[in-house]
């Protein structure tokens, strides 16, 4: 049942926004709640914005693939910067999408739902000319036309979702480069009256309203499925769509409310804070060192 349409209604649209599983350092309770979630509530759709595993290795995108298809609902899947082979040059230039064989269907897939798409925006690049490592965002103007020429083909009306790995936040307060092309993909997108963008990367969940020159645009973040966890538990975003009207709760099993859960803010990565000014959701969680990886 991938990839296909729900059945048609009226009634408000529920849809599981997770990110960063992180196979490979994958917290197993977590997973194990969220995929019982899943199979309890049956939500019309899950969108995974990207880093499913930690290293790209084979054995990661193993238990990705299998835990990923196993969910009998629709599924989108973004590809995060931790899901492009790192070691293997080779594959990293010219097959980077080849370990997501099991699952390929599903990347970058446009989900279809009654009066809602769930349209993707890459965000993930083989390299970036500006800067080293790679591990930040880039909206290429490829990529961002791929997006918009998806979003103009849809019947008029169609509520839409844009669905991506990196935060476009362009620059952090002090100037740092964040997502390259961020602040021009943010407008386009607000004039496309776009009800949201779903993204991951950092961790931690968000739920912002960034006003850009063509209006307002919702930016939703999910926070981590993993153990490499920033200032929150683990967490995934249910998100109830009526009307024009964007719901967003972040889920985890600690019961934390959802404004505890939230940064206000978006960092650079989603590495433990380290100075008293970066954003930390209200919760503080914030691990001592991070989690090894085997
Ligand atoms: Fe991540
Ligand atoms: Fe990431």
């Amino acid at each position: 049942m991938h990839g296909k349409a729900a059945s048609l209604h009226d009634g408000p649209l529920r849809l599981f926004h997770l990110s960063d599983i992180h196979f490979g350092l994958e917290d197993r309770r977590a997973l194990d709640w969220a995929k019982a979630c899943i199979e309890r509530e049956k939500p019309h759709a899950v969108a995974i914005t990207g880093d499913l595993t930690m290293r790209a290795r084979h054995p990661e995108f193993r238990a990705a693939c299998a835990w990923i298809t196993a969910l009998d609902v629709p599924v989108t899947v973004e590809v995060g910067n931790h899901d492009i082979p790192y070691f293997n040059l080779y594959e990293r230039f010219f097959a980077p999408y080849k370990r997501f064989k099991a699952i390929e269907r599903l990347v970058e897939s446009q989900l279809d739902l009654p009066n809602l798409a769930i349209v993707p925006l890459r965000t993930t690049t083989r390299a970036q000319y500006q800067r080293f490592p790679w591990s930040n965002g880039w909206v290429t103007d490829h990529a961002l036309d791929q997006t918009l020429a998806a979003i103009d083909a849809l019947p008029a009306g169609t509520r839409v979702l844009v669905a991506a790995h990196h935060p476009l936040t362009e620059r952090r307060a002090d100037g740092k480069l964040l997502t390259i092309n961020g602040t021009r993909t943010m407008e386009v997108l607000a004039g496309r009256k776009v009800l949201g963008i779903l993204s991951g990367h950092v961790h931690d969940p968000f739920d912002l309203t960034e006003q850009t020159p063509a209006g307002p645009l919702r930016m939703i973040g999910a926070g981590t499925l993993s153990l490499r966890i920033r200032s929150t538990p683990p967490s995934f975003n249910e998100i109830i769509i009526a009307g024009d009207s964007v719901q967003v709760k972040a889920r985890n099993l600690e019961k934390v409310p959802t404004p505890a859960m939230q940064i206000d803010a978006v960092p650079e990565n989603a590495l433990p804070p380290r100075q008293p000014q970066e954003p930390v959701a209200p919760v503080a969680t914030v691990p001592p060192v991070d989690p090894p990886v085997h």
